[in-house]
This record gives structure tokens, sequence and C-alpha cells, in this order.
């Protein structure tokens, strides 16, 4: 199949899809993006590269940062993680508190704010620095020596970050938070605001699609059962409680983040990324989903 074809054709069949969702406006830096873009980007395991749209132009990642901390924390933390943060669906929006005070402070997943919270607490044991760990890891897969966090953006999260703070208080409250309220958010928000764009989100998930090598150093960073599990959960939680919407329209480990990115994983074949900034009502990206839908359907290339 041509994939480079199909991947221009699912871009036409879904720009109509324009001004059906918003551009996220809850963080004032965010609703300055223009919202009529859209790119398409996949790295195959056969160093086969193919692209669309405004692929070159860089966003911010936001959540999808939550899956490169996972995998991250999981390299070093091993099991014992899971003792901090669930893996269940949580069936609740990205920033919900419902839950954490009947489930005494653990987090249902990594996805949610306050699972991502509560594993950046733990990578910050393990490496003091997190987002520096993870900026250098991100560096080193896309190959781009530039990448950053885009300050302006995380000087607006922080600015408007009063329910991460209420989440990550409740939880130290629990005992399931062990730093800095002040350092965990900080290094929290500048995940959230790490700018790339979709050629390099793509390569950078490669080891998810890769049972956790690195097709760019060889080196393992998660063992293969490792990489099943940070999968899994981003088939199961990746994108809130939309997850089951996910599952049945594109079959693949997704995680979303409200940029307007999303990252998709085939193991053993490829990842894609996508991006379109107009969101739905649940945080995820309008065309990004229409867009995975009509290429796992198309290709057949769905974990169904
Ligand atoms: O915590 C926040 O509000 C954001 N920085 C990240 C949220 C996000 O991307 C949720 N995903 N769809």
């Amino acid at each position: 199949m041509n994939l480079q074809a199909l991947i221009e054709d699912i871009r036409q069949q879904v720009l109509p899809f324009y001004d059906q969702g918003q551009v996220a406006d809850y963080i004032p830096a965010l609703a300055a993006v223009p919202p009529r873009q859209f790119a398409f980007a996949i790295h195959t395991l056969d160093g086969e590269q193919y692209a669309c749209g405004d692929a070159d132009t860089p966003f911010s990642m936001q959540s999808i940062s939550k899956a490169f901390m996972l995998a991250l924390t999981l390299q070093a933390d091993g099991e014992q993680l899971w003792r901090h943060v669930g893996k269940e669906p949580s069936g609740n929006p990205f920033n919900s508190l419902v839950q954490l005070e009947y489930e005494h402070g653990i987090p249902r997943n990594p996805f949610i704010n306050a699972g991502a919270l509560a594993v950046t607490d733990r990578a910050i044991g393990h490496f003091g620095d997190a987002h520096a760990r993870l900026l250098s890891w991100l560096r080193s897969e896309t190959g781009n020596a530039a990448l950053t966090a885009d300050e302006a953006i995380a000087s607006s999260e922080r600015a408007h970050g009063d329910r991460n703070a209420a989440l990550a208080h409740f939880m130290k409250s629990y005992g399931n938070i062990q730093h800095e309220v002040g350092d965990v958010l900080d290094q929290y928000f500048h995940n959230c605001s790490i700018a790339l764009n979709c050629r390099e989100l793509a390569r950078a998930g490669l080891f998810l699609a890769n049972h956790g090598v690195s097709t760019l150093t060889g080196e393992r960073y998660l063992s293969r059962s490792q990489a099943k599990q940070v999968n899994a959960v981003m088939l199961t939680c990746g994108t809130y409680d939309a997850a089951g919407e996910f599952a049945y329209r594109v079959g693949l480990p997704v995680k979303s983040g409200v940029g307007g990115g999303l990252l998709a994983v085939i193991p053993g074949k490829m990842s894609i990324a996508v991006w379109s900034p107009q969101l739905d009502t649940r945080g995820n990206s309008v065309l990004g989903l229409e867009a995975l839908d009509r290429f796992s359907t198309a290709t057949g290339l769905s974990i169904f």
C-alpha cells in the first residue's frame, strides 16, 4: 500500500472537519495557536518516513509528554511505580479530582493529571531534574538538539494551574507526593510545554512500536513486557473518557494532548503522529481522531 498517497488522501477527507472543535483556551497561550492546521507523520521500523500537511510546524506536546515520562519512570522505578498510581481507565475528564479522595490519594492511571503528577514525583526521586531528563531523552530520540519547552506556555500553565496544584497538594496529604509541590508542578508544566513537530513526535514514539528498543541507538529503554504495559495503558487510558471511543474507532494505543497532538503506536510496525489543534469536548483533536480512524480502517493496521 502507498502510505504517502493514503495519508494525503486522508488529509483531504478530514479537512471538512475544521471548526467542529475548538482550540484549548483554558491555558491562554494555547488559545493563540492558529486553529486550521493539520499534520500526519509516520515512522516505520523499516526506516521509512511519510508526512503531509503541517508536519514541520512545532506544537505543544501537552499530555503526550505523560507517555514518555511514564516510560522513563517505569524504567527507573520498575513495578513499585504501580504502588503510587493505578492502571485502570478513569472514565472521567483528565483534570478530575473526584476519585482521588475515595481512592486514598492513589490516582487511577498515569495519564490523568493526578497520575502524571504522581509519576513526575517518582521521576524527581530518580533523576532530580525529571524535566531535563525527559528533554535530553527526546532530543536524542528526535535528533533535534534544539528541542525545548516553550516558556510562554509553561508560565501560562503555571498561572492557570490551580486545579493541578490542588491535585498535587491533595495527594501529598495522603503521602503520595514526596517532593515539594511547587517543584513537581514546575517540572510537570515544563514537560507539557515541550514543543515538537509531527515528524519528531512519530520518531520519538518509535521505541514503543519496537518493543522498548531505540531504533536509533539500539539501546533498550523498556523491557519487552514494560513496552507492552505502556502501550496497554495508552489504549485504555491515553485519551481519558474517550478511550472507549478511540479503541472502537482506531483500535491502537494512542496518547493525546490538548495541544491537538496524538501519538499512535502499531506494535511491531510503526508509530504515527497526528496534529490538529481543534479539540472535541473531551480534549482530543477532532481531525486527529477522524484521521486515525480512516488510517487504521484503510490499512487494517489496528491491534484488533
Ligand atoms: O495539566 C494540564 O492542564 C495540561 N498541561 C495538560 C493537559 C492535557 O494535555 C490533557 N490532555 N488531553
